[in-house]
């Protein structure tokens, strides 16, 4: 911890702590940062774990700090702000599952209780907190063992039926960390894959976008896919070579803000129109990602209307207007036509942010009436900017006038 933790991160631990020692209460680091501190990556996300109430020692610590409190008093838990980095804090608790895949029902517990219901021993070990014996690992399944070995491994039999999405979870640690399933595991996670139908679509979604904030999520889903993974959440995804090399291409375009979605269009670029519907309704997707995906596949069929050798710009803008730019952006990634990709990368580069430089107040003062005949106009004067016909606002005062005068004649 003092190797790999900033002393501010470290110092407010401590202080955590020694309140919770107050509180009669013991402390412990927890999870994925146990496992990356052995293992020396970097990770500042703290999940800490109290053995008592977690949210009555939040509320002590944000009443003596500047730290911002966020409580769930229903499930004991509780989120520290302090600037930039937020603290998670838990009550140790004990997991029941009353059938596969449904929610937990939970109870406080001890800290060995919310060790065994953890996902995999790598993720399953804790490290004392408490002034004690502070820094002291807590490792009640072998974890270290496994990181050095560098094996992914359940706690008991029933953990993939309990909670399937841990074989979306295991294949992300796999391919992150570079390690291999135990072979008990491996054969387990086999036999668990029909368990994933009894995953909600939320939950399935959600590790699909945890998944997507890997660096390199075309190795998950690949692997996925060789696994059985992918059949059993949609039967038409696939993980193959394509992918791989379509999400690389889309991660090389840095607008990470629109990245996930893209990976979502990409990963469904092959459907029918069928497929997706069945797809956005197994995975719950949101709205405006449904209207992004079927945009995709949508548009997937007009592309080669866009492979011909000239066409004019404003045919171009009216063609892909009607399209979310994400969608536009993966069918530009996918396209097997060069001209196609080109068309659609000028859309989104420069055609869809043409504009008129007169609009509709400054027609009617040349002499045009309100309504449909000044819409036509405006269409008229857009496409002649956009092919290069106007170019300035006097060009297009003049275009308007002739067109205007024409009609009356
Ligand atoms: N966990 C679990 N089963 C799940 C989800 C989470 O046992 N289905 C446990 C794991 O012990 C995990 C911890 O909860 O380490 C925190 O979950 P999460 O933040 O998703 O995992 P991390 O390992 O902290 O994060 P990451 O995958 O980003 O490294």
């Amino acid at each position: 911890m003092e190797q790999h933790l900033p002393q501010p991160l470290l110092e407010l631990v401590q202080d955590i702590s020694g309140q919770a020692a107050e509180l009669g209460q013991r402390l412990y680091l927890v999870g994925g940062v146990v496992r990356d501190l052995l293992l020396g990556y970097p990770n500042f996300d703290l999940d800490l774990v109290v053995e008592g109430d977690a949210v009555k020692l939040a509320q002590k610590v944000a009443e003596t700090s500047q730290a911002k409190l966020i409580a769930h008093h229903r499930f004991g838990t509780a989120k520290l702000r302090y600037g930039n980095s937020t603290l998670d804090l838990a009550t140790a608790r004990k997991e029941t599952y009353a059938r596969p895949g449904a929610l937990p029902a939970v109870t406080p517990g001890t800290l060995k209780d919310d060790l065994i219901r953890r996902d995999f021993s790598i993720n399953a070990m804790a490290i004392s907190l408490s002034a004690n014996d502070y820094g002291e690992l807590v490792d009640l399944h072998q974890g270290r063992r496994d990181l050095e070995h560098r094996l992914i491994r359940i706690l008991h039999p029933r953990s993939f039926s309990d909670d399937a999405t841990r074989i979306l979870r295991g294949v992300c640690y796999e391919q992150r960390l570079g390690f291999q399933f135990e072979a008990q595991t491996a054969r387990l996670l086999k036999r668990g894959l029909p368990m994933l139908d009894t995953i909600s679509g939320d939950r399935i979604r959600h590790e699909l976008e945890h998944i997507f904030e890997e660096n390199q999520p075309e190795l998950v889903v690949r692997r996925l896919g060789e696994l059985g993974v992918l059949a059993r959440i949609g039967p038409s995804l696939k993980g193959d070579g394509w992918i791989a090399e379509k999400f690389d291409t889309a991660r090389r375009l840095k607008k990470s803000t629109q990245l996930p979605s893209l990976y979502f269009c990409l990963l469904v670029y092959s459907f029918s129109e069928n497929d997706i519907e069945q797809f956005l309704a197994r995975l719950n997707i949101p709205a405006r990602l449904s209207r992004v995906m079927r945009d995709t596949v949508r548009l997937k069929t007009s592309l080669p209307i866009l492979d011909k050798p000239s066409l004019k710009p404003s045919d171009i803008y009216y063609l892909l207007r009607g399209y979310e730019p994400v969608a536009i952006q993966a069918n530009a990634i996918a396209a097997e036509s060069p001209k196609a990709h080109d068309y659609l990368q000028l859309f989104l580069a420069k055609l869809r942010y043409v504009r008129t430089a007169l609009n509709g107040e400054e027609l009617k003062k040349l002499g045009v009436s309100a309504g449909p005949q000044m819409g036509k106009l405006l269409e008229v004067l857009h496409k002649a900017k956009l092919d290069g016909q106007v170019r300035t606002k006097a060009d297009e005062r003049r275009l308007a006038l002739s067109l205007s005068l024409g009609k009356e004649r």
